[in-house]
Formats: C-alpha cells, structure tokens, sequence
C-alpha cells in the first residue's frame, strides 16, 4: 500500500486520555468496544487490562473488522462484524457482562477520507454514506427515490436544516443525482451568500444519520449497555452531533440521580470535551462530547 493509501486508513482516537482516565482499566478486566473501527481505544485500552481473550470488539464496517482481525485476532480478542443493537442483544443472550464498555459513535476517517463511500461533500464519490456496506439502502436510494415530503422530513430532522422544504423541492426537481459533488452543489444552492460552514454539511448529516438508522440503533441500544456492565463498571460514550448527545444525555439522567432505583453514578456532570491542542490535531474532536457512568454495585 502507498503512504497515500496507508493514510486513508488510519484513524486517531478522540478523548483517548480521558477515555482511559474514566475507564479506568485495570488488569484483567473485560472490555466491550461497541464501535471498535481501527481499534484506538481498543489497543490502549487493552494494554491494560491485557485480558483479550476477555475483550469483544463490534463494528458494522468491513474494512475495520478487517484492520481489528489484524489487529486483535492472534491476541485471542473476539471480533464481531455487526451492528452495535445487534451485537448487544447477542451478548446479553449469551449472559455476559463487561467491566468496560466504549461506544465512539459516528463514522470513521477514512469512511470520511475515501471518497468512494460517498460521504463527503469535500471529496467527489458515490451517493452511498453506507457504514456497512452488505445493506441495500443508501443514499442514492434515498436521494432519488423518496417523495419530496419525506426528504424535506428527513433533513429537516436528522440534521436541523431550517432550509429544508428548499433543499428537498431542489433535490426532486434535479434527479437522477449521482454524487456527492453533485448534490453538494444543488443543496449550496438554497443558500446563496456566506456561510461559516459549508451548506451541504446538514444534508449530508441528516442523509447519512437516515442511511444508517443511527438514531434508532442508539436509542434501542442504550439500555442494553447499562445491562452489559457489571456492577462497578464504567461506560464511555462519546457522540459528534447534538440529536444523539440528546439521546445519552437524557438516558443517563434516567438511571441515575438520587432515585433509590438509580442503577446509574454519573462520572463528571458536565460532558467532557477535546482542548484546543487535541483539535488543533484532530479535527473529528471538535465536535465529540463524552459523557461516563458507573454501574452502582447493588
Ligand atoms: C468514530 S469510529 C470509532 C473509532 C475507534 N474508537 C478507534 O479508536 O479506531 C466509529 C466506528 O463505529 C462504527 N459504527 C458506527 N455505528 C455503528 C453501529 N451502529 N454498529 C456498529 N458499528 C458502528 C463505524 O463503522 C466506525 O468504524
């Protein structure tokens, strides 16, 4: 592979040093990594806990499982290619329970890198946004196939788009809409004069969140993860945009607080975020929020 190539693969962990100050991992214990991709955290997680035969590491994109099996497979780790929901219920089937449990939601670098999964507005690619890539649906799909109504839904709520009725009338009205380039440039149009981001980024936020189901997935998974700990054990999850912070957010609150049924402890009341330095590095930090809890020992 050339250095180019080499790095469109690489991905660098947000939040690693907080991540491992509120995971706290110590030797031996069991790690669940719901959203592993290049396996960052994982690796620094698992040089200390140094338990893989006791570490399940889940991601719905090939490529990462593939980077995870190189990774990981030797050591004794589990891999398993899925979605997050579906790679819980397994679990919680199975009976098993983690002293560590990671979600890093979102997509990876090189998902944004590699123009061929189509899901930058920066670099020309397929319509396809498609975390995995044995689903049918992407976003070709749903460009040029939902009815204007349901487009203008679909931006309007997945990525808070105020010009939403707009974009979807001008996305209808210019089909059949191949790339990315092509449908960042209709959607700009919606939005003459200066903007401090570009126009398209809501659109392409709200059609990537819709291809995947993250909403949905999330918000079906989290009570699974409170089941998946063990008491005492901690649960990092970091989000990258406000609707699925919302969703942890407000299912933290929950299950935990001073109600005698709380099975939940709060690490930290505010969400920790990346310093300047970090950002100045990784730019994917600028938007990661992490929020931690603790399983309270009954
Ligand atoms: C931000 S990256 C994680 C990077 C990882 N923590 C690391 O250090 O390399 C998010 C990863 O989660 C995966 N992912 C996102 N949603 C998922 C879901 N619902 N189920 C399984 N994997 C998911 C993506 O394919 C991507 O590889």
């Amino acid at each position: 592979m050339d250095r180019k190539n080499q790095n469109k693969d690489k991905h660098t962990p947000v939040l690693l040093t907080k991540v491992l100050q509120v995971l706290d991992p110590k030797k031996g214990e069991t790690y669940l990594d719901l959203t592993a991709g290049y396996g960052g955290h994982a690796m620094a997680v698992t040089q200390l806990t140094r338990n893989y035969k006791g570490c399940v590491l889940v991601d719905r994109d090939i490529e990462a499982v593939k980077s995870l099996q190189t990774l990981f497979q030797d050591k004794g780790a589990r891999i398993i290619h899925s979605d997050f929901l579906s790679a819980s219920e397994s679990l919680q089937g199975e009976g098993q329970q983690f002293d560590l449990v990671l979600a890093d939601l979102g997509v990876s670098s090189p998902h944004l890198d590699k123009a061929s999964r189509g899901f930058s507005f920066a670099k020309d690619g397929p319509l396809d946004m498609r975390m995995d890539q044995t689903q049918a649906l992407s976003a070709h799909t749903i460009v040029n196939s939902y009815s204007e109504a349901l487009l203008s839904d679909l931006i309007l709520r997945y990525g808070e788009e105020p010009k939403a009725r707009q974009i979807a009338r001008r996305i209808v009205v210019s089909r059949p809409i191949e790339t990315t380039a092509q449908l960042a440039t209709i959607v700009a149009k919606a939005w003459p004069g200066h903007s401090k981001v570009h126009p398209a980024t809501r659109t392409f936020q709200a059609l990537r969140i819709a291809v995947n189901n993250e909403l949905e997935l999330l918000r079906l998974s989290l009570p699974i993860w409170k089941d998946l700990l063990k008491p005492g054990g901690r649960m990092v999850i970091i989000s990258f945009h406000s609707l699925e912070d919302r969703l942890v957010k407000q299912f933290l609150k929950e299950h935990s607080g001073n109600n005698y049924d709380a099975e939940l402890r709060l690490i930290g009341k505010q969400p920790a975020i990346g310093d300047s330095q970090e950002i100045a590095l990784n730019p994917r930090a600028r938007s990661a929020k992490l929020r931690a809890a603790v399983k309270i020992k009954t």
